[in-house]
């Protein structure tokens, strides 16, 4: 086998955003674009002789291709084995189960998660050290300081490895394992429920449907829910992966998943119902006829998690992102343990998880997850929440409600602006920003926050976090507006949006009486609403007249 230097010159738009590097299929086509973000992965992590990788996507269009790519930079960079998910297939929980259980030197996954994929699409690609987790921003950063300087990059002259029969084949020096992407995986998941008491509760007309939304879960979900927990096949919608997802947008929220929501707020509705995401990270709760707020989910997960056997030790702690609603510090609060406020993205969870920190994890973004790998897991969430059904044996609504009536109810809402002009996006925030003295409360000069009706301003910050485990600083983290009564507005730009800038507002307040608990969020929060879209001049500036998604 002979190895190639290719001489290449440097893209200058490699910056890998909240979850990787994220571009249209169309950037990744161009001559070298791949292979110099890749060469730029193995350039910053040092490939110790002989080391193995971990491989495979969510199966949108250019996986295949890429994998090919990588599989020939990784046997001329000094890997001594890849394991490949059959039919390049890996997704994003299963990635990090496999890096974790067979101690690869790290992994990559190739995803853009919840963005729509096909031609026109977005493709993805982003690095996963040895815990199994998001590579940290120090190493995102070198890579991307890399990426900037790239000359050249080595590949392997190899003919295209089989990728679609399990066992190993050779890439010169190097073995290509092509895995079963499930197995792993759904042991971890027989490990940590109760499957026979999931199993009873699904033979006893309990009735589930999951959305795989064409993507990657499909095949997971049909080897647990059906083949290993005796699931009617049917349980199981838009199983079958596809390259563009169905031409769908694989984001599992009210607004995309609407075939499920269509069917759970239906005549004779399932009892649960749950969507996972392109790449598998990210789920939907759902009861008949009710949502649950992801926000909540963690709370609840947290609150019932002594009904699982894989958490029944006891919880060490919970972190949630910082636009994550406080219901589950509430839940904390109450067990008597730790919670975590970090910025937005999974890889700030992972020091704390290895750390033993905490043991529950999640983000308001539809993302939960625990220690049992270093990424957010969409159907180890559903799992949870039918453990929790089969031990409680009592509906979805009944089970929050009964959960708001002892903690309150953290009323909460996001609110999506997409595809924004980048300029009237960042003038938002700056206006925001120069707004933080007239707002706040100045006691120097005896005078208190701005009033807004019964809503008084106590702080407004740019949220800065300090890892408490490696001390690193993360600043700019989102722009809040905290209000004396626990309320608070919080402004973001995304960092997984191709295209323009999307702008998220994230409301939330606090609402102790039972009586009130019936009130339909967007109602609850008009206040709050308000006064987000006339501090920011949002419409002004962008000419919006509504959000594009609300959750
Ligand atoms: C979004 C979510 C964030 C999540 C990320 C990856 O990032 O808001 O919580 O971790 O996707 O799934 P954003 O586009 O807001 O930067
Ligand atoms: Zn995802």
């Amino acid at each position: 086998m002979q190895i190639r230097m290719v001489a290449t010159t440097p893209f200058t738009d490699q910056k890998p955003g909240t979850s990787g590097l994220r571009k249209r299929v169309q950037a990744f086509r161009q001559p070298h674009y791949l292979e110099n973000f890749v060469q730029s992965i193995f350039d910053t992590i040092d490939v110790p002789a002989g080391a193995t990788l971990a491989l495979g996507g969510d199966g949108r269009h250019y996986n295949r291709e890429a994998i090919q790519v990588i599989l020939k930079m990784a046997a001329a960079n000094g890997f001594g084995r890849v394991l490949v998910g059959k039919g390049g297939i890996l997704s994003t929980p299963a990635a990090s189960c496999v890096i974790r259980k067979y101690k690869t030197h790290g992994g990559i996954i190739l995803s853009a998660s919840h963005n729509p994929g096909g031609p026109d699409g977005d493709f993805g690609i982003k690095y996963n050290t040895a815990n199994g987790g998001p590579a940290p921003e120090k190493i995102t950063e070198a890579i991307y300081a890399a990426s900037k300087t790239i000359a050249q990059y080595r590949i392997a002259d190899a003919p295209d490895i089989a990728l679609d029969e399990l066992g190993d084949s050779r890439l010169g020096d190097m073995t290509v394992s092509v895995i079963d992407p499930v197995s792993d995986y759904a042991e971890l998941m027989e490990s940590l429920f109760d499957f026979a008491a999931i199993r009873a509760l699904l033979s006893n007309g309990f009735r589930i449907r999951f959305d795989a939304m064409h993507a990657v879960t499909g095949p997971y979900a049909r080897e647990i829910f059906v083949n290993r927990l005796g699931a009617p096949a049917d349980s199981v919608i838009n199983a079958e992966p596809l390259e563009d997802f169905g031409g769908g947008h694989p984001d599992p929220n009210l607004t995309y998943a609407h075939e499920l929501v269509e069917a759970l707020y239906g005549g004779n509705a399932p009892d649960f119902g749950a969507a996972s995401d392109g790449d598998g990270d990210r789920n939907m709760i759902l009861g008949r006829h009710f949502f649950v707020t992801p926000s909540d989910s963690l709370a609840i997960l947290a609150a019932n998690a002594h009904l699982v056997p894989g958490y029944q030790q006891g919880l060490a702690g919970i972190a949630r992102s910082m636009p994550t609603s406080a219901a589950a510090d509430r839940v904390a609060a109450a067990l008597g343990i730790p919670c975590y406020e970090t910025p937005t993205g999974w890889k700030f969870f992972g020091n704390l998880m290895d750390a033993g920190k905490v043991t529950l994890c999640g983000e308001e973004s539809f993302g939960t997850g625990s220690d049992h790998i270093r990424e957010k897991d969409g159907l180890w969430a559903v799992l949870f929440w039918l453990n929790i059904l089969a031990a409680r044996k009592q509906p979805v609504e009944a089970i929050v409600r009964e959960h708001w009536a002892r903690f309150g109810r953290n009323v909460y809402s996001r609110h999506d602006y997409e595809g924004i002009p980048i300029d009237a996006a960042n003038g938002v925030m700056q206006r925001l920003h120069d707004r933080f003295a007239e707002l706040q409360a100045c006691p120097e000069q005896g005078r208190g926050g701005a009033q807004f009706g019964h809503l008084q301003v106590r702080r407004c910050d740019d949220f800065s976090y300090t890892d408490p485990v490696d001390g690193s600083v993360s600043q700019g983290q989102g722009i809040r507006i905290l209000f004396v009564d626990g309320s608070r507005i919080v402004f973001r730009l995304s960092g997984t949006g191709t295209e323009g800038a999307t702008l998220r507002i994230y409301l939330e307040s606090y609402e102790p009486d039972v009586s009130k608990h019936h009130l339909d969020a967007q109602q609850a929060l008009a206040t709050l609403i308000s006064i987000a879209l006339g501090v920011s001049e949002l419409r002004q500036r962008t000419g919006r007249e509504r959000p594009t998604v609300i959750t």
